[in-house]
């Protein structure tokens, strides 16, 4: 099962949903935020982004990974000369939680039965990267964490087992900014052992 050859994105069916995405007002979520952050990148590209959902910057601009963890995910990425052209991005819940909570079990079912599944069935991205734990856990209906998954590739499936993807879990940059330090073995460092991997993989 595994895809021979990618066929073209229908980006007309992509926007549409998009569209009606933007209009959502499914769960508890969508009060308490600004906007509803559908996704932002290439559709044609071969690496799916997966985040957990939106924080401050993006609910204010309306456009996932803008703020310092956006930069950072930049900067991750042009490390092996990947930009926001090669890559596409979404997260699991569109809405941005309170306070930066993780999303609710009600909040995640809901958004990615209405959204995040379809997306994923119009774009079947040839390999998709988790940041952190939300998606990782998400995508692979895992409980494991993310320190124990990261920089490994696993095979996601799509229940109508028509297409499956090489998946691999990364730290979110969000934990990155928290823990600077650069030394051999923590977690910035593993991010730009992973990268390369990724780059290698796509070459
Ligand atoms: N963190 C996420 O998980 N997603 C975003 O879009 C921004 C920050």
């Amino acid at each position: 099962t595994v895809q021979a050859g990618r066929s073209e994105v229908d980006t007309g069916a992509l926007s549409a949903l998009a569209e009606q995405n933007r209009a959502c007002v499914a769960c508890k979520l969508r009060p308490g935020c600004t906007q509803v952050v559908v996704s932002d990148g290439n559709p044609q590209a071969r690496v799916l982004i997966v985040g957990e959902g939106p924080g401050a910057d993006e609910d204010r601009i309306g456009r996932p990974f803008v703020g310092r963890g956006g930069q950072l995910l930049d900067k991750i990425l042009d490390a092996v000369q990947l930009g926001r052209d090669d890559v596409y991005v979404t997260n699991v819940v569109k809405c941005r939680p309170p306070a930066n909570r993780n999303p609710e079990t009600d909040e995640t079912e809901t958004c990615t039965a209405l959204w995040l599944e379809p997306q994923l069935r119009l774009l079947r991205p040839e390999l998709i990267l988790t940041l952190g734990n939300t998606p990782t856990q998400y995508l692979l209906g895992t409980k494991q964490g993310i320190t124990k998954l990261r920089g490994g590739w696993l095979p996601y499936r799509q229940c109508d087992g028509l297409w499956e993807a090489l998946l691999m879990p990364m730290f979110h940059p969000a934990y990155l900014l928290r823990n600077e330090t650069r030394a051999v073995g923590g977690p910035k460092s593993l991010t730009w052992r992973d990268i390369r991997e990724v780059r290698r993989v796509l070459d």
